[in-house]
């Protein structure tokens, strides 16, 4: 029996070592790698610049605790307040982490139990968070959940409005639905949001964990819009594959997150922080983002051509370099043809097929995975 539990369903592709867009399995296949480890290794695998920054770290202390003044994980914080435009970071080691402190702090400070979260939604695994994800299939098996969440449809003005009221802690958002199939907010809908909240006095959280740190070619995707929450989330490519996840959120709020109202034996560990200092620190070099940016629109107006090429594609929903292929056929089958040839790329849902490449990807790797997926939706699948 394997001694793993069987929670995932593996690919069968043992990775060797990789480097930049590209990951070798160990029988020497060579694959262009659009997943970045789920929106994680932003920067590429094995980055130069991160790897310079743990090997610093490594050699000087990996572990005390959060009782000690910890320079590098206050550099990392210092930056992604300034990155978000927010104050005050608090630390974790994972998304639903990062999310369960936003939760809480929401709770405390506003002493209002409900949240309203989405239908479609992703926030996690954790019992808070998987309550928090509008998702049936997540919760499936684990009793009942958290009572407290209630769920609308994004992108619905009227729902949103009809569920805030003077209980609501805050509202919880994705940008940019994710795991959901690549469905974005609109700004309209973000107005809503920003009023229904003003007005009867809820939090506005939202979750970064995927669009966030570059993937939407802004350091956070609500940079796009016109929209101020009161806490962000963030994880996957904050530590580009070392386990770091933070709740970023308004200077008004720090009195609510005194000691020993939270807290994590990891969250901000050194070796952690300093990868995080040296993404931060990459992002935020002039021009890096328009760049991510440019390549974003790069890879949407190749995507659209494979459009007018094939039946195979229902819908193409893209916002910087996250991009959603949503397909008339089941789209694992595509997924495996894919790595077949080459090509290594997520789903999101049944028929959605998700790219995430890193925002370090260059121009020719775009065309050679567009040459793919257009070869793929042309010659292997048919419509069932
Ligand atoms: C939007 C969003 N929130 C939260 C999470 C959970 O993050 P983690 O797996 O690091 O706990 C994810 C993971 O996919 C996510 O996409």
């Amino acid at each position: 029996m394997n001694s793993l539990f069987p929670t995932y369903l593996r690919w069968n592709i043992e990775p060797e070592h990789a480097k930049g867009s590209w990951l070798t399995s160990t029988e020497g296949k060579e694959y262009l790698d659009f997943t970045s480890g789920i929106g994680v290794t932003n920067l590429g695998h094995c980055n130069d610049q991160v790897t310079e920054a743990i090997q610093t770290q490594l050699g000087k202390f990996w572990h005390t605790s959060n009782m000690f003044l910890i320079g590098v994980q206050q550099k990392a914080a210092d930056l992604l307040a300034e990155a978000a435009g927010l104050d005050c970071v608090f630390f974790s080691n994972s998304g639903a982490e990062a999310n369960e402190a936003a939760i809480k702090l929401a709770r405390k400070a506003t002493t209002r139990n409900k949240i309203v979260t989405f239908h479609n939604s992703f926030h996690g695994r954790t019992f808070a968070t998987m309550a928090a994800t509008g998702q049936d299939k997540i919760k499936t098996g684990y009793g009942p959940m958290l009572p407290t969440f209630e769920y609308v449809s994004f992108n619905d003005s009227a729902e949103l409005l009809k569920a805030v009221d003077e209980d609501t802690a805050a509202v919880m958002l994705e940008i940019v639905q994710g795991e959901g199939g690549i469905h974005v907010a609109q700004q309209e809908f973000l107005n809503t949001i920003t009023e229904a909240c003003r007005a009867k006095g809820a939090l506005i959280i939202v979750d970064e964990v995927q669009t966030g740190i570059g993937r939407t070619g802004k350091p956070f995707a609500y940079q796009h819009f016109d929209f101020k929450p009161d806490i962000i989330t963030s994880a996957k490519g904050l530590g580009n594959g070392l386990p770091i996840g933070a709740m970023i959120g308004k200077k008004e709020l720090a009195e609510y997150f005194g000691p020993g109202s939270h807290g994590s034996t990891f969250g901000g560990n050194p070796l952690c922080a300093s990868a995080a200092v040296a993404v931060l620190q990459t992002i935020m070099q002039p021009g890096f983002m328009e760049e991510a940016a440019k390549k974003g629109e790069y890879l949407q107006n190749a995507l659209k051509k494979v459009m007018e090429d094939t039946k195979m594609v229902k819908d193409l929903r893209t916002f910087g370099l996250m991009a959603g292929i949503e397909l008339n056929v089941e789209a694992q089958q595509a997924l495996l043809d894919l790595q077949e040839q080459g090509l290594l790329v997520l789903t999101a849902g049944p028929n959605v097929l998700r790219l995430l490449p890193p925002l370090t990807v260059e121009y020719a790797e775009i065309d050679t995975a567009v040459e793919k997926i257009s070869k793929i939706l042309s010659e292997s699948l048919t419509v069932s």
